[in-house]
């Protein structure tokens, strides 16, 4: 398959070596341009690419950017892009630690509903929910015990059902959890954020999550990283 991933950092880099080491064609794009990312991406096994083409030349583009910068993103990326071309946004919301308050959703809004708005393409959302770390090591082929879920979430079944082969390849357990509006289970702090969890426990926890407390999980996922960053006590 053709990937776009948009994004070169810590998750952008590990998805497209990943990808690519599963045999898809991976273009790598950042805020930077495609002459920056010419030594990374010939060690990931991808091509250096602008956003522009990133997007344009895949069947599934990955968005594994900060949060804020989806609005940096060039005005009507998506706009000529066909509608079976799968959006995956990887993001998390940090408006304290990164991102800068976004208005629509600190009133509610999620964040890939936020960011499907801000680009004009609906997204399927997931590896939001795994650290770095894991997903660099921790895949394992299907079968073997103790294999990390991952969970998906989407409206269109055709889309969401690639990008569930997709984590299956990738090493990981796919769960499918519905639909965009319920992908709040996944954000930041609630009970099934990057927990590692092995399939019946991921289903708990996600159902466990409590829709009230959305803006109070983020904050104890930010105070979290914040004690872990050795910023407060
Ligand atoms: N790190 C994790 O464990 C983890 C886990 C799950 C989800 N996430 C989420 O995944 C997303 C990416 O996280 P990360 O840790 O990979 O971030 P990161 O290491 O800071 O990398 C961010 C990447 O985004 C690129 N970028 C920024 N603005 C851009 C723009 N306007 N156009 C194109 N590229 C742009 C940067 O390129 P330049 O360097 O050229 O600016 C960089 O390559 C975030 O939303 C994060 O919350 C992270």
């Amino acid at each position: 398959m053709r990937i776009g991933v948009i994004g070169a950092g810590s998750m952008g880099g590990i998805l497209a070596r990943h990808l690519a080491s599963l045999g898809h064609h991976v273009s790598i794009a950042n805020s930077r341009g495609p002459e920056s990312l010419t030594a990374l991406a010939a060690e990931l096994g991808a091509t250096p690419a602008s956003v522009v083409d990133a997007a344009k030349a895949a069947e599934v583009v990955i968005l594994a950017i900060p949060t804020k910068a989806v609005a940096d993103l060039p005005r009507g990326l998506f706009a000529g892009v066909p509608s079976s071309v799968v959006v995956i946004d990887i993001g998390n919301y940090h408006p304290e630690l990164r991102d800068g308050h976004i208005d629509a959703i600190d009133r509610g809004m999620l964040d890939s509903q936020w960011v499907a708005q801000q680009i004009g393409h609906p997204v399927i959302k997931a590896f939001n929910n795994i650290f770095a770390e894991s997903l660099l090591e921790k895949g394992v082929s299907r079968g073997t015990s103790g294999r990390i879920a991952l969970s998906v979430y989407g409206d269109s079944s055709g889309a969401k059902a690639g990008v569930l082969r997709l984590v299956d390849d990738l090493g990981f357990d796919p769960v499918d959890g519905g639909v965009l509006d319920n992908s709040w289970r996944q954000q930041p702090g609630t009970p099934a954020y990057c927990r590692d969890l092995e399939a019946a426990a991921l289903r708990r926890a996600l159902a466990e999550a409590d829709r009230s407390r959305i803006a109070e999980y983020r904050a104890e996922q930010e105070a979290r990283i914040r004690r872990s960053l050795g910023h407060e006590s």
